[in-house]
């Protein structure tokens, strides 16, 4: 099957229709023309958009696909940049990632965050009393983030410097003035990680990155700090997770109590099912440096295709129920799967599957045990509601809590 032949959205240009319809742009469209692939026209530009496993494969996998171009520029500036792995191929790309995959994967970073974060956030709530979850579980991940890359209180106790972290992936979808400014402040964090660059103690994380050789030489300051806010910038965004993950504890008190008294493998399972049923990184993009065959689909040289994750994620043949919160899924990150892609699929090594899912679970572990067994806390009256049509969303209210109070000090 070429593109030609592909069943087509009849609209003459999507990008609207993709601003208002969001994380239900893709899905809602394979549904309606019962296809896992269609074209159309996004930005002026033709493209492939596909749902399940397929797209998945072709994008984390096949031979002959980049992610250069694949961005609109403003998001890629946001979120990954030039330079960066996302941005490179072939045996480029593995040597790079192997970085990424040593330091987040094999060594201990998972373990050694999600401590500090519980601590860092219990600390906090318990103090202030009442919080917003999205804000202050991403407040708390910064500062974490920072500190664990070896920076001191000039980058850590910044708070403008930590709601910027913040707001590079929040206002990644957005367009408009905010992102605008989003960007002019990515830049201001790049200027002030520098000048932190020649006060960092030996041998801690940002040095190593920059100490990190290619072609047998250390790569450039630039794409250090670029690769320092990779691994910063995502962290940050973890908290989208928690405050997913609290609004199901606000719904459902229930999990609350199991969670109070469940083991890490059942709050594992838990926060997987969190991270499956919740719309977070809609859609991933590639374009073919070469004509690509890929299971019956035959594409020319310069393709664009977008493949749905979220939708992927929602798929009735590969979740029974896929409507339902049912955490004896029993999901892991461990098992490589073409459908419970939350963050990519594929060989984490070989492919540009992200390389923080074991980082992002442990954290996501650690809120749950803050906000089930650490604390008590009450929930005002608020809009828990998610919209599908702002990418990233969020619970409306964030998830507010109040009358926070550690768990000894007083009863449920
Ligand atoms: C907050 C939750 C997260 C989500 C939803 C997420 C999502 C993703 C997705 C979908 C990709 C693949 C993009 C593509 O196919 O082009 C990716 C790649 C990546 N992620 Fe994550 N991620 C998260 C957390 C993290 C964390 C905690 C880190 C590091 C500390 C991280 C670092 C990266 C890097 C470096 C890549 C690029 C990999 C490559 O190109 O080979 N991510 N992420």
């Amino acid at each position: 099957m070429t593109p030609e032949t592909l069943p087509r959205d009849p609209t003459l240009d999507a990008t609207l229709a993709l601003r208002k319809e969001g994380y239900r742009f893709i899905p809602d469209r394979c549904a309606r023309l019962e296809t896992d692939a269609f074209r159309t026209r996004l930005m002026g530009r033709d493209v492939i958009c596909m749902t399940g496993p397929r797209g998945v494969r072709l994008l984390y996998g096949a031979e002959g696909m980049t992610r250069q171009g694949a961005l609109p520029p403003k998001v890629l500036r946001l979120l990954q940049d030039k330079g960066s792995v996302q941005q490179m191929e072939g045996a480029a790309h593995q040597h790079r990632k192997s970085l990424f995959v040593r330091l987040l994967v094999e060594e201990d970073a998972a373990d050694m965050l999600a401590r500090a974060f519980a601590t860092t956030w219990t600390r906090q709530l318990v103090e202030s009393g009442d919080t917003r979850v999205l804000n202050s579980a991403s407040d708390a991940l910064a500062k974490v983030a920072c500190e664990w890359a070896g920076f001191g209180p000039d980058v850590c106790e910044d708070a403008r410097l930590r709601d910027t972290l913040y707001q590079m992936s929040a206002r990644a979808g957005s367009v408009g003035p905010g992102v605008v400014a989003a960007l002019f402040r990515r830049r201001g964090v790049e200027r002030q990680l520098a000048r932190a660059l020649d006060d960092l103690p030996e041998g801690c994380l940002a040095r190593r990155v920059m100490a990190f050789r290619e072609n047998g030489q250390a790569i450039p300051t630039e794409v250090a700090i670029v690769e320092i806010l990779n691994l910063l910038r995502p962290i940050v965004a973890v908290g989208r997770y928690i405050a997913f993950a609290a609004r199901v504890l606000a719904l459902e008190p229930d999990w609350r109590r199991t969670l109070a008294t469940a083991d890490t493998a059942q709050i594992d399972y838990f926060c997987e099912e969190v991270r499956r049923s919740s719309p977070f990184f809609p859609m991933t993009g590639g374009i073919t440096t070469q004509p690509v065959s890929h299971e019956g689909l035959d594409l020319p040289e310069g393709q664009w295709v977008l493949a749905d994750l979220w939708g992927t994620l929602q798929s009735e043949q590969a979740f029974s129920t896929p409507d339902v919160f049912r955490p004896d899924r029993a999901l892991s990150w461990r098992t490589a799967s073409p459908s419970f892609v939350p963050q990519g699929g594929g060989d984490v090594a070989t492919t540009h599957r992200c390389p923080g899912e074991r980082v992002t679970v442990a954290l996501m572990i650690a809120a749950m045990q803050v906000l089930c067994s650490a604390l008590r806390w009450d929930l005002p009256p608020q809009d828990l509601g998610i919209s599908l049509n702002d990418m990233p969303t969020a619970p409306a209210s964030g998830v507010l809590l109040t009358n926070i109070r550690a768990a000894a000090s007083s009863g449920p």
